[in-house]
């Protein structure tokens, strides 16, 4: 199992801490918060890392990761021209996932949850994660049947199906290079995530797990302070 964390993207949510450098270098609490997403990796045992990054700061995370020895892992680049969507991570990372299956973190999410169990046993199709959210329509949306099986997946729905969002951790087997090269971009020029995700319902692939613990998507002013407020208690 290999790992990618994507994180390019143009973050103007976050104007103007973000025109000085890039969203998932900020601070949360005391640590850049691109350092969760690469915990969550490690803790599920992925040492093999490929991180995604846009052009303009890419100096500053090589500088902040290195080579990825002092963590005991092994990290490569690719730069992400221009954000073409959550699936495109599959086609800018073909070349390092090679023959393998990978598992997908985005650079602001950040999980209390260990996914160490899931993401070993993983063993083909596709593995997401859903939590019940206040407010569906801003994601990827699941709706379960009665056994919590999936049945469908839409992306920012104007009347969600459930309260359940698909959170910024994704496991796929190999096909995935193969499934997003097929993707057409959606109305707002992005190949999605979840048109990905359909492919693998479509299927009868998908899995969808749940998160039991904290998920904060910090792309925000106020999940920044909120997330990082969550860990300076939890460590202090
Ligand atoms: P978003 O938060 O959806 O996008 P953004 O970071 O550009 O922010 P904003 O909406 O404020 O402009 O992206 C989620 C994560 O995925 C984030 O870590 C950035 C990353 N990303 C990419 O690396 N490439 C992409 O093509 C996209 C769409 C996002």
């Amino acid at each position: 199992m290999k790992g990618i964390v994507l994180a390019g993207g143009r973050a103007t949510r976050l104007h103007p801490l973000t025109k000085i450098t890039s969203k998932q270098l900020l601070p949360i609490y005391d640590k850049p918060m691109i350092y969760y997403p690469i915990e969550t990796l490690i803790a599920a045992g992925i040492k093999d890392i490929l991180v995604i990054i846009a052009p303009d700061y890419a100096g500053q995370f090589l500088n902040l990761l290195g080579s990825g020895r002092e963590l005991g892992v092994d990290f490569s680049y690719e730069i992400q021209e221009e954000p073409r969507g959550l699936a495109d991570a599959f086609i800018v990372g073909e070349n390092f996932i090679g023959n393998d299956n990978v598992t997908m973190i985005l650079g602001d999410n950040i999980f209390e949850d260990d996914f160490s169990k899931e993401i070993k046993s993983f063993k083909e199709g596709a593995m997401v994660f859903a939590k019940k959210v206040p407010d569906p329509q801003r994601f990827g949306v699941v709706e379960f049947d009665k056994e919590m099986r999936a049945v469908s997946i839409e992306e920012k729905p104007k009347n969600p199906k459930s309260d359940y969002a698909v959170v910024g951790l994704y496991v796929y087997d190999n096909r995935v290079v193969k499934h997003a090269k097929s993707l057409k971009p959606s109305a707002r020029g992005e190949i999605e995530i979840t048109s990905l995700n359909n492919v693998y319902l479509k299927n009868g692939g998908l899995k969808v797990g749940q998160v039991n613990g904290a998920w904060e998507d910090a792309g925000t002013f106020e999940s920044l302070l909120r997330v990082s407020n969550f860990m300076a208690e939890k460590q202090g």
